[in-house]
């Protein structure tokens, strides 16, 4: 297995994870939005950034065992009065770590290491943003962050999951899979028809692994630019285990360190 060479600077491997204070726990639909205060942390992390999470207590199975911290992307960043930032993940649970987390109570200690990888680069004129699920969780920050001539489509399961769309200024074009809030269908079928539209967008995509290769299928048979923030499997964030790599055309690279956010040209398409 060939690592290529970054193209862009890396992230250094952290000096120390910090303790971030739980400052709100609230439940949103079906996801919770947990608020950190990140006191000695930097204050401006940049959309699609992600940093390692655990609980300072009790993050481990009934064996003691510890796990492995999980990858989150914030979803918004404050700077913090007292200093640092005020962090908000926006949580699926879906197993043991991200159940721990949704337990977490006011006062309570999250550990942290971050912010991590290269998030989305800027681009111009129109552009559009396309989540998946808990894949608006970064799309939050970048829709603050860009504003006027941004347009935002988003998919989720069903109603409750959808819930997650009031978090976001203005109003996205909605689709569900059951049809219980917005569109019944897939946010893929929302983009087809903006493109047609105005093929002369860029594209900034999150979500589960079949949603953005079908992104990254029509965004490459129109040439439009995308970009993607991908999952993988990570176990250190910072580069030292290789647990995240991806095959892109020019061969693996860790998703940790050259990602999350890979220019969809730079991958080949996927088989499911
Ligand atoms: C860069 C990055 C940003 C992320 N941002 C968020 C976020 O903002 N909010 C959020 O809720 N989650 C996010 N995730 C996903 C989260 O880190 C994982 O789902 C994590 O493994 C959950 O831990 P767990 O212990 O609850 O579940 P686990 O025990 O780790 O997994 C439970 C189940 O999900 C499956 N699974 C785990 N991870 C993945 C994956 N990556 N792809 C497909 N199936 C998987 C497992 O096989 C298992 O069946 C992000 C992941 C990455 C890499
Ligand atoms: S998560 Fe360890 S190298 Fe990427």
């Amino acid at each position: 297995m060939s690592v290529r060479p970054a193209t862009e600077p890396r992230t250094l491997a952290p000096p120390e994870r910090r303790v971030a204070e739980i400052a709100a726990n609230e439940p949103v639909g079906a996801y919770s939005l947990l608020t950190a205060v990140d006191a000695t942390g930097p204050p401006d992390p940049a959309p699609g950034q992600f940093y390692m999470l655990s609980t300072v207590e009790r993050w481990g199975g009934e064996d003691g065992r510890p796990y492995l911290p999980r990858a989150f992307s914030f979803a918004r960043a404050r700077p913090a009065p007292g200093g640092g930032a005020e962090l908000d993940f926006l949580l699926e649970e879906i197993g043991p770590g991200t159940r721990r987390l949704g337990e977490l109570r006011v006062g309570e200690g999250l550990r942290l290491v971050g912010p991590l990888g290269q998030g989305f680069r800027q681009a111009s004129g129109r552009r559009l943003l396309v989540g998946g699920g808990i894949g608006a969780a970064p799309l939050l920050c970048l829709s603050d962050v860009l504003g006027a001539d941004t347009r935002v489509l988003l998919g989720f399961r069903s109603a409750a999951h959808a819930e997650a769309a009031g978090l976001f200024a203005g109003e996205p074009a909605l689709a569900t899979d059951d049809g219980s809030a917005g569109r019944a269908g897939l946010v893929t079928d929302l983009l087809g028809e903006q493109l047609e539209e105005e093929s002369s967008a860029a594209v900034f995509a999150c979500g589960p692994p079949a949603m953005l290769e079908a992104v990254r299928a029509l965004c490459a048979n129109l040439g439009v630019p995308a970009q993607l923030a991908l999952e993988s499997g990570m176990a250190c964030g910072f580069g030292a285990c290789m647990g995240c790599v991806v095959q892109t055309r020019e061969g693996y690279v860790r998703v940790c360190v050259d990602g999350p956010v890979i220019d969809a040209d730079r991958l080949a398409p996927q088989v499911a």
